[in-house]
Order: structure tokens, then sequence, then C-alpha cells
């Protein structure tokens, strides 16, 4: 399926909110509203959130905002998951974890998402893993409904395969897949997952971006230390910090990975964005590459 028709554009950066509330810095109202504002003046309006998120407590944190800010619940475009199924207190009727894509679990869970994050519609719906049991006419018929009923805008998923991309893609048109991509989760760059972007013409999110802020501080592994090595060189070369050369290797690559941050600190945003200045050559690009595998490409 051609998936350029109504394409969405997402900001250079999208701002992960999943360590903003209770699995990360806990931010209080005023702090969240503060950072959304900061967020909002540096020209970055993408928010990625899921349902599961602070086991389904940051969605309704983040709302919380949005409820009294009319002004910013118009400048922003919220991404949200559904799928997974947490145990926790908040949903004492699941057993176990497990992955629900029924056309019955989506529609329960977008409609809880409308409500939780205060908005009458979400910019973009993702499946947030594959469900070993998924039905892609279920999920396509619950797609065409919140489409229809203008409670979802564009559909997309996150952590697919290239094959199972093809097979949901192949009833409605996805907008994105969202893979874990990183110098140290270097997949998608070999599965075809990035290839499969490039062909439809949509764009690829990172999440982690930054291996989840594990290559920030001692390194402890030989594979750290040769990246770091290589990246330290960079790092001079373009007057750089290590966070930047790291986005600059996503970037590099021509399907025009948009790294989905987790960050909670503004200036670091402020770098992220500073970043896109940063063009690796192809050879830079191979030496990071070669850092992280430890040998020659073939
Ligand atoms: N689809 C999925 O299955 C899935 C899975 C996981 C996450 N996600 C999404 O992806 C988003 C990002 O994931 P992530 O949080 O793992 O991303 P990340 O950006 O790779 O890591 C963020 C962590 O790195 C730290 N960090 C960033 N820059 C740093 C620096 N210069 N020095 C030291 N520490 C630094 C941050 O701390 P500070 O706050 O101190 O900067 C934060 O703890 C999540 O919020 C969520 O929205 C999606």
């Amino acid at each position: 399926m051609d998936n350029k028709e109504e394409s969405i554009n997402f900001s250079p950066v999208i701002i992960g909110t999943m360590r903003l509330g209770e699995w990360g810095v806990k931010m209080t109202n005023n702090e969240l509203e503060r950072f959304i504002d900061e967020c909002v003046e540096l020209g970055v309006i993408d928010f990625d959130h899921a349902d599961i998120y602070g086991h389904y407590s940051s969605e309704g944190e983040f709302g919380a905002v949005l409820k009294r800010r009319a002004d910013l619940r118009q400048k922003i475009q919220n991404t949200t998951k559904c799928g997974i199924k947490l145990t926790t207190k908040r949903r004492p009727n699941f057993k176990i974890k497990s992955y629900d894509s029924t056309k019955e679990h989506i529609l329960a869970s977008a409609e809880n998402s409308l409500k939780e994050l205060g908005v009458e519609i979400l910019d973009l719906l993702l499946i947030h893993r594959p469900d070993y049991l998924m039905n892609p006419h279920e999920i396509a018929e619950a797609f065409q409904l919140l489409k229809k009923e203008g409670k979802a805008r564009h559909f997309g998923v996150s952590n697919f395969t290239a094959s199972q991309f093809d097979l949901l893609n192949s009833f409605i048109s996805l907008k994105t897949n969202q893979l874990e991509i990183s110098i140290l989760e270097r997949s998608a760059f070999e599965n075809g997952t990035l290839a499969q972007c490039l062909k439809h013409g949509i764009v690829p999110t990172a999440w982690s971006p930054l291996a989840g802020g594990s290559m920030f501080g001692k390194a402890v592994s030989s594979v750290k230390t040769r990246i770091l090595l290589v990246a330290e060189e960079l790092q001079q070369k373009y007057n750089a910090t290590l966070d930047q050369i790291l986005l600059a290797f996503l970037r590099k690559h021509p399907s025009g990975i948009i790294p989905v941050l987790g960050t909670s600190k503004i200036e670091r945003i402020k770098s992220a964005l500073d970043s896109q200045k940063i063009n690796l050559t192809h050879e830079e690009w191979y030496e990071l590459w070669q850092a992280a595998i430890g040998e020659e490409v073939a």
C-alpha cells in the first residue's frame, strides 16, 4: 500500500513520555507543564505516549496539563500506543502480561487514551508490539472505525518485523514503524525494516535512540569503550557532544529516522536539535559501525 498520501509530519525530534512520570523522574504537574511549554517554544510539538507508561498513569498526568491548557492542546501532536496488557493494581482483571490487538481491545484502549490525554483526537495510534495472535482484518477494522469516528488521524506500529508490517499495511496504510535503533541496537539497519520504510516513503521513529542513556558515564564494556574512542574524535571534529554524534549516526540513514528522546532535560533537547547540523561522512558512519560490531564489515 502506498503510504505517501496524507503523510504525517513529525518534529525533528519526538519527546518520549515514558520516563517523565512514575517510571522515571516523577515530574510534578507544574514541572510537566513547564517542560511541555519549553518543548513547544523550541518547535518540538510531538509527544510519544503509551497507555501502559507509569503503569497506566502517565497519559493521565500529561492530560491533566492539557485539560487546563487548551492552547497547548492545539499546538501539539500526540502519538500513543496500545496492545500490551500489564499486570498492575490499576488493571486487576489482567491475570498475566500479554499482547492484545483484538478490535475490542484497540477500541477500548483508544477511548481510554482520549479520555486520559483530554484530547478529541489521537494524532497517531500505534500497535505497541506485534501480538502473535494478531488478525490484520480486525486491526484494520478497528483503525478504520476510529478514523471514521474522528478519534484517530493516523495509524502505525512499533517493533514490527518487515513481514508483519507488510501484512498489516496491505489492509490499512501505516505511517510509521517505531523501532529500537541506536549505536547499540542496530538490527533495523540489517533486518529490512528501515529499507521497508524507504520503500513506502514513511518515516521510521527510533525509541531509545541514545541506548536508554547507557552510553553516558563510565564505559564498562569493550563495545562502549571502542565506540567512545571513535565518538571522541568526531566530537572534536564537529565541536559536538556525545549525544549529538550518536544522533547524527541515526540521522545519516536515508530513511530520515526521527529519534524519540527519553530525556527530561530541555538542554538535552536543544542539543539534539543542534545535532541536525552534523552530517557524518560515509566513512565516519562506518567507523562508528565498525567500533560497535568490533570488526571490519565483511
Ligand atoms: N515502542 C516501544 O516499544 C518503546 C520502548 C521504550 C521506549 N519507547 C519510547 O521511547 C522514548 C525514549 O526511550 P528512552 O528513554 O530509552 O530513550 P533515550 O533517549 O535513549 O534514553 C533516555 C535516558 O538517557 C538519559 N540521557 C539522555 N541524554 C543523556 C546525556 N547526555 N547524559 C546522560 N544521560 C542522558 C536520560 O536522562 P535525563 O532525563 O537525565 O536526560 C534518560 O534517562 C520513551 O520515552 C518512550 O516514549 C518506546
